[in-house]
């Protein structure tokens, strides 16, 4: 039998886990996180990676500016992350224009062909969702990571010998201007794998109904592949009582905001799940508490869905949630399920209790409707102690400070402590 590649490969007394802080606010919730992962004991050994805009910075100091060595990822972090047993990735910051600047996670996920980005969006106890009937909502995206428009192959201005290739740029031929053109690649592996990982994530966890968001109706070729693979890899799972709807993914889109209780587990493409994922957050708190993970069969990068918040860098003002929430996810991975419930039902009972001092900024504002919410925020570290206090109360005192001091330590952003570009 195929193993379950939602799972680690191969389950040991502990494990290697690659951390990564990213950038900015980035640095912030992993420090957050590891505090919570620090009070729990885990069997867990920590390796320090870099990667992100920090990099890509130091890469242009070392090699000088337009270097091909220049990257947000070092040949160490790459390294890292083979040899490691997952990965636990904080948010990135990316620029606009930046000649030879290319991002780190469509990078990580090609590489390692990380083709699962699962990303659920759970309604947590005490965060409401901006709908009226306020539902229950517990959703798994299963979007495909590494095809689709991110398959970056892409042309501007179209070489001419690419108008004879289809009748239908004839019309495009004269007095348009240039014409770009990005290529939107889909194959039968690819959406294979990916509903294939969406179904077998339903059977496995119960689930009694899977989704598919895709526009069959108008791109006949690309979702019609996608349409005809479900329906065909649908009928394989009728017999585990799994429901299979396929549908149009901007109908998807509306009954997600009209009745996002009836989805369960959906599977869509790369861009379509781009996008649905993040609508699906939103109605369970917003990106500062969606987490996601990329998998593949030879590495798994679990990263939260929310940013990088560059102007709230370095200042601990962020929600740690979201990184907390990826960490849960990274736990389950690894087959340490019993402590991924103890960090969601922490999370939970520190949203729900609403002490002075356990809250960030965002949820002050955004789900208690605190008018002094700048005033009463209390900072990541807080927030991540309270929850971590949650999951061992004996975490205080001394004990506490040096956890504070270590994860301090382990997610410093100076220069000196960035890893990578051997040094
Ligand atoms: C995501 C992000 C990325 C994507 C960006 C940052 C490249 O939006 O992970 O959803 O488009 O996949
Ligand atoms: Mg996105």
């Amino acid at each position: 039998m195929a193993r379950n590649i939602m799972k680690v490969k191969e389950t040991k007394d502990r494990y290697d886990v690659t951390y990564m802080a990213g950038d900015d606010s980035g640095f912030d919730m992993m420090e957050g996180a590891l505090l919570v992962l620090e009070a729990m004991n885990l069997p867990i050994n920590w390796h320090r990676a870099d990667l992100g805009w920090c990099m890509w910075e130091k890469s242009n100091k070392k090699f000088g500016e337009g270097d091909p060595r220049c990257n947000t990822v070092p040949p160490e972090t790459i390294k890292s992350i083979r040899d490691t047993d997952a990965t636990l990735m904080a948010a990135i910051t990316s620029k606009a224009g930046v000649k030879g600047f290319k991002s780190a996670i469509l990078q990580m996920r090609q590489l390692f062909d990380l083709y699962i980005n699962i990303r659920p969006a759970k309604k947590l106890p005490g965060i409401g969702t901006p709908l009226a009937k306020d539902p229950d909502i517990d959703i798994v995206m299963f979007r495909e990571n590494t095809e689709d428009l991110y398959a970056a192959v892409e042309f501007f201005p179209l070489p001419k010998e690419m108008f004879d290739l289809h009748k239908g740029m004839d019309r495009f031929r004269e007095g348009k201007g240039d014409v770009a053109v990005s290529w939107r690649v889909f194959s039968e592996q690819g959406c294979e794998r990916i509903i294939r990982a969406a179904f077998e994530y339903a059977k496995a966890t119960g689930r009694k109904t899977v989704h598919c968001g895709n526009k069959a109706n108008v791109i006949r070729q690309t979702d019609g592949m996608m349409k005809r693979k479900f329906l065909e890899i649908a009928k394989e799972y009728e017999q585990y009582g799994i429901k299979a709807y396929e549908e149009n993914a901007d109908a998807t889109a509306m009954w997600l905001i009209k009745n996002p209780q009836d989805y369960s587990v959906v599977v869509a493409s790369n861009v379509f799940g781009d996008i649905l994922s993040d609508e699906a957050s939103q109605l369970t708190g917003g990106l500062g508490f969606a987490p996601s993970g990329n998998i593949g069969v030879d590495a798994a990068i679990f990263e939260p869905s929310s940013g990088s918040v560059p102007k709230y860098a370095h200042q601990y003002k962020v929600n740690p949630s979201a990184m907390i929430m990826t960490a849960k996810m990274m736990l389950e991975y690894l087959g340490l399920d019993e402590d991924a419930a103890k960090i969601e039902k922490a999370l939970g009972e520190v949203l729900v209790e609403n002490k002075p001092g356990t809250l960030t900024y965002d949820v002050l504002r955004d789900f208690r409707g605190d008018p002094d919410w700048e005033k009463n925020a209390a900072s990541t570290i807080e927030m991540a102690t309270a929850i971590a206090q949650k999951l061992n109360p004996e975490f205080k005192g001394e004990k506490l400070e040096a956890a504070k001091e270590k994860v301090h330590k382990m997610c410093a952003w100076d220069e000196a402590s960035l890893i990578g570009f051997a040094d």
